[in-house]
């Protein structure tokens, strides 16, 4: 049965939510499922922006038979070409005989890498930066947003009612409770964390191409955010480019410290837990401590996107890094995390290298402060090492 949802004048959400994923890309956690968003315009001519992921197509094609009731469906205007969002071209193609594809050239490239459909050349408009297609009484404007999440990316402006479909943009993982629109619910307390994982692990990488869409997002009006995963926006909208900026130009929202501890026996996570109580002590408020080997990198990886202090401390194992931690460090770099202070602490019963190597990870990392002292246990924590990691706390208290 369809299950669809009129948002505005002339169009409908036509989506769906997975809540039996246990992995977003195979990679990330989603404990609270995730949406695949779909938008169907129905004017002189019907739109329908973006497919959905394989696992909620089924609703999909319901829910586009009934919001066009009879109708020919007339374009399928595809932002991105990943998977969880145009896995149903082929199916709509043939359902929809006389359906043409509205895409950039890279992403009208990649349909025929990803599915078999011959040459699809008669039935795809391919659009490029600031053209416009009137459907009737709406007009839209595309807009490239090249590596805002992959190469192919555009988002389209229905100049009409100064909606901005956002492709990845804005998005969430979480999946939908009935309510659509983020002023309906409580986002900072309930949303805004898996947004910021969402954002931070799948297009962190990418501040500078999210900061030139974002500097076009700034010339238009614009009254509704409809992104392909979570909630839709059309309320204090500022809040949430707020964030937007601040993660992509790799700003600390909060000051904070962010404690990721590698440890088998329990010693480094003693240090760690005695450095958290000491900052503590000295008044810092927003702490996080994470068991690397117990917590998924990507909720570690968004607390330091968040945070402005973090401290890495880790095992020295097989002369090398614990391997959770080697695998957060690696996937930090790899986002491109900047502007933040840094600490790191170290453990080896006969010979203590990891600090050494964790740096080494971090190492091209723009603006990145490494705070001093680096505590070093030869096993367990000694008096000396108290003191070290005292001499520490200080440090990172002196630099908040
Ligand atoms: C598989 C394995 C490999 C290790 N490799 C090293 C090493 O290369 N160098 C070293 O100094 N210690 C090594 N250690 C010892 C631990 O780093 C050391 O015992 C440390 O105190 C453990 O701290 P924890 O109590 O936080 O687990 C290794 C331990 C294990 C289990
Ligand atoms: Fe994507
Ligand atoms: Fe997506």
């Amino acid at each position: 049965m369809q299950n669809t949802r009129k948002i505005s004048q002339d169009l409908y959400w036509v989506g769906g939510s997975d809540r039996r994923i246990a992995l977003f890309e195979n990679a990330y956690p989603v404990p609270r499922g995730v949406s695949y968003n779909s938008y169907l315009l129905l004017d002189e001519k019907t739109v329908l922006f973006d497919t959905t992921d394989h696992a909620v197509s089924r609703q999909l094609f319901e829910n586009v038979a009934a919001v066009l009731n009879g109708r020919a469906l007339d374009y399928l205007v595809i932002h991105h070409m990943e998977p969880d969002h145009c896995s149903a071209i082929e199916d709509l193609l043939l359902r929809y005989p006389t359906l043409q594809l509205v895409c950039t050239a890279k992403a009208a490239a990649m349909i025929g890498q990803f599915f078999e459909l011959g040459d699809l050349s008669a039935r795809t408009v391919v659009v490029n930066e600031g053209d416009t297609l009137s459907t009737g009484h709406h007009a839209l404007t595309f807009v490239t947003a090249p590596m805002v999440h992959w190469p192919e990316v555009m988002l389209t402006y229905d100049t009409t009612d100064k909606i901005l479909f956002s492709a990845d943009a804005f998005g969430s993982f979480g999946a939908m409770n009935g309510n659509l629109f983020a002023d309906e619910v409580d986002y900072a307390a309930e949303w805004l964390e898996d947004s910021r994982r969402y954002y931070t692990n799948i297009v962190g990488k990418y501040g500078v191409q999210v900061q030139a869409a974002l500097k076009k997002a700034a010339g238009l009006e614009i009254k509704m955010i409809c992104p392909l995963h979570g909630l839709l926006w059309r309320e204090n909208i500022g809040w949430l480019l707020e964030k937007y900026n601040a993660w992509s130009t790799y700003t600390p929202e909060e000051k904070g410290v962010v404690i990721a501890y590698g440890s088998i026996y329990g010693n480094t996570e003693n240090a760690a837990n005695i450095l958290a109580g000491m900052l503590a002590e000295r008044g810092v408020r927003n702490i996080h401590m994470y068991d690397v080997s117990a917590t998924h990198p990507s909720y570690i990886l968004s607390d330091a996107f968040r945070f402005s202090h973090v401290v890495f401390a880790s095992i020295t194992y097989n002369s090398g890094i614990f391997t959770n931690m080697e695998n957060l460090l690696h996937d930090i770099a790899a986002h491109n995390l900047q502007n933040r202070t840094i600490a790191f602490l170290q453990n080896g019963s006969w010979a203590a290298t990891s600090a050494k190597q964790m740096a080494a990870v971090l190492e091209k990392l723009k603006n990145m402060t490494v705070l001093e002292p680096l505590p070093t246990l030869k096993s367990s924590v000694k008096p000396a090492q108290v003191e070290e990691i005292a001499a520490l706390a200080d440090a990172i208290v002196a630099s908040m």
